[in-house]
């Protein structure tokens, strides 16, 4: 079968290539690929710059965003043939530690864990692939295309529910969200911000192209610039350290700044350590990192993406690519939100 691969920390080495059938020790549910959705640690791995093949293996089945449909599955599995699945990326370490014990791999604590199409376990870009029952969710077939959204969308449940919980230490009744970065982990942010009821503002440096009108189209307000008021939340989905030091430094007392974003910029920014200290202490601010999602929040996104506007999560799939044209899924072309690898026709 066709599936794209390549040499992990080898740049370039990606290609079409044709592998052998999904190992049955891979999980019991068989699955057809429909779509994989490509992102910014794609191209990454890519780049040679992240990624691990499985222990005896040379190259890596790329692909972490899945979407497809089951074909083979046995009855106490909770899953039919026909069934609309995501296969879930992260993989709880061996050992396993306490809390990958408790089925949150994704706070994995001692860094043993797999991650499927990044670190030492096969990804979805394969025309079959195969999945453990636990490590595979539903999505409903109404969403089409649009479930490819599901893993991304799994990484901002979490970081939701990880504010939420944060500001639940004291009385919690924030009015504003600022998320910057407007790419599909940003709108992301800002759907689910919106879905709060919060006046959600979203800032990114690009003009043109479909991000403003997505943004306004969601009731929030598109930024050029970091916006003049003190932001409640900052959910930072950039990486990129200047807008790190912005979102710290500008948000408001007792606000609470979410980092999600790898890869930024290869820009330093300088911080004043003294000043960041006396400001988060004198006024309770919280900066956390948020990675990954367990099964739990991927349920929690799916109802993100049930209750969000159809039309509009279609229109974030600004690029589909047959698989015959691979390569062209991995470029970077202006306009871009999410572009999506098609693996049926
Ligand atoms: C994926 C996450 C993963 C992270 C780090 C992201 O692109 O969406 O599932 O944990 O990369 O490897």
């Amino acid at each position: 079968m066709r599936a794209v691969t390549l040499h992990p920390g080898q740049a370039g080495s990606q290609r079409l290539d044709d592998i052998p059938e999904p190992a049955e020790a891979q999980g019991s549910v068989l699955v057809r690929a429909l779509a994989v959705g490509v992102c910014g640690t794609d191209r990454e791995l890519i780049d040679g710059r992240y990624g691990e093949a499985r222990p005896g293996a040379e190259r890596l089945v790329l692909g972490h965003e899945s979407l497809g449909r089951v074909i083979d599955a046995p009855r106490e599995s909770g899953f039919a043939t026909g069934d609309t699945v995501v296969g879930i990326v992260r993989h709880p370490d061996p050992v396993p530690c306490e809390n990958c014990a408790l089925g949150e791999w994704d706070m994995c604590r001692n860094g043993l864990y797999t991650e499927r199409g990044i670190k030492q376990a096969d990804g979805f870009c394969a025309e079959r692939w195969r999945s453990d029952p636990g490590f595979t969710v539903k999505v409903s077939p109404a969403l089409g295309l649009a479930a490819v959204l599901l893993e991304p969308a799994s990484v901002l449940a979490k970081a939701w529910e990880h504010i939420e919980r944060i500001g639940r230490r004291a009385r919690w009744a924030p009015r504003n969200a600022l998320v910057t970065g407007a790419g599909p982990v940003g709108l992301m942010a800002a759907l689910m911000g919106r879905q709060r009821g919060l006046d959600v503002h979203v800032m990114d440096r690009n003009e043109d192209g479909p991000k403003p009108a997505l943004v306004r189209a969601l009731g929030a307000t598109y930024h050029r610039k970091f916006p003049a008021f003190e932001p409640d939340i900052v959910v930072e989905c950039t990486g990129s350290p200047a807008l790190i030091v912005q979102a710290v430094g500008g948000s408001a007392p007792g606000s609470i700044v979410c980092l999600t974003g790898l890869g930024g910029s290869e820009h330093a920014a300088s911080f004043d350590v003294a000043k960041l200290n006396q400001s988060m202490v004198l006024e309770n601010r919280v900066v956390f990192g948020s990675v990954n999602a367990n099964l739990h929040h991927y349920r929690a996104a799916a109802d993100a993406l049930a209750g969000a506007d159809r039309a509009w999560l279609d229109a974030l799939i600004t690029r589909r690519v047959p698989l015959e044209r691979w390569q062209q899924a991995y470029e970077k072309r202006e306009g871009d939100v999410k572009t999506v690898l098609l693996l049926e026709d």
